[in-house]
């Protein structure tokens, strides 16, 4: 254990945390949403989670563990312990490749096959939700009659904070530098008087997207749909391997046959994908027959 000069425990960011504690609490985050913290995570977590603490008084990371795991019968503190400690870095039109390759392969596949006119594409780790809207741009914009698609995308984070701002679709104009001009145009609208500085996400855009809270930790998601294309960026990171190859081989059980499967990009499948061939770019297509179990 770390100590003072006076052997007493270290305190960080206000609160004391013992070795024991926090890998008692780390254990605890993981097996609640598979984020896994190491030692070298310590004071980004401390400081992350001083101002939950400080709202209880408490002075040591103990009592917050004790209140998580005893006195919390409804879950409220688990989701704030929960949208302190992730990361939601995100920006539209993140990894453009990823974007170019959904309108040329993805959409041209559709637009020739012959059955319904359905497409479902799954945004898992949406975060505040430019990757969703981005997707929907992406494919309003590429699919000839988009009025006469049946489309729908999915958009699912575990935070509930970043789930909030998704839905609102409200950003600071300077967020969407990212989104080509002509998308800009046609599908954002800009704000005026005291809403200036801000854009809002046109409805028609919006509609085509579903936010809800699903953590990929768990054993069952609540998703019957067989999707086109998932996005799962920037996600698998925060997990261990066992719990990644879990992940990734269930997401790749919710893709039709041919669908894709988006990573980001310092994620790669390397020995983890029976019934994904790599398109490159952290770009895998689920196997014709590919069967997963
Ligand atoms: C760095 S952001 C990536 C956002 C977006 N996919 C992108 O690439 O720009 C990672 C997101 O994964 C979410 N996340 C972390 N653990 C999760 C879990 N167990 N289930 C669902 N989402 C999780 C976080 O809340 C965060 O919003």
């Amino acid at each position: 254990m770390k100590t003072t000069a006076a052997g007493e425990p270290v305190v960080v960011d206000d609160f004391v945390v013992t070795d024991h504690e926090f890998s008692r609490f780390t254990a605890f985050v993981h097996r609640q949403t598979g984020i896994a913290l190491n030692e070298t995570k310590r004071p980004l977590v401390c400081s992350r989670l001083s101002k939950r603490l400080r709202h209880y008084g408490y002075v040591r990371l103990r009592q917050y563990y004790d209140h998580l795991t005893e006195r919390d019968p409804t879950g409220e503190e688990l989701a704030h312990m929960v949208n302190a400690l992730t990361t939601n870095k995100t920006e539209f039109f993140r990894e453009a490749h990823h974007f170019a390759l959904l309108r040329t392969e993805i959409l041209e596949r559709c637009a020739t096959a012959n059955g319904p006119r359905r497409l479902r594409v799954w945004s898992a780790g949406c975060s505040s939700g430019e990757e969703a809207y981005s997707i929907a741009f992406t494919v309003l914009d590429g699919l000839e009659d988009a009025a006469d698609w049946d489309v729908r995308i999915l958009a699912s984070d575990i935070d509930t904070n970043v789930l909030a701002l998704a839905t609102r679709g409200v950003y600071a104009a300077n967020r969407v530098a990212g989104v080509p001009a002509a998308l800009r145009e046609r599908y954002l609208l800009r704000g005026r008087g005291p809403s200036e500085g801000l854009v809002r996400v046109r409805p028609e855009v919006t509609r085509l997207v579903t936010f809800r809270r699903i953590n990929l930790r768990d054993e069952a998601w609540p998703i019957r749909a067989a999707f086109d294309a998932i996005f799962c960026r920037n996600v698998l990171i925060y997990f261990d391997h066992a719990l990644q190859r879990r992940v990734v081989r269930r997401l790749a059980e919710h893709l039709k046959p041919g669908g894709h499967l988006f990573l980001g990009h310092s994620e790669s499948l390397l020995g983890m994908g029976p019934g994904l061939r790599s398109l490159g770019k952290t770009v895998y297509a689920k196997v014709r027959g590919g069967e997963h179990r």
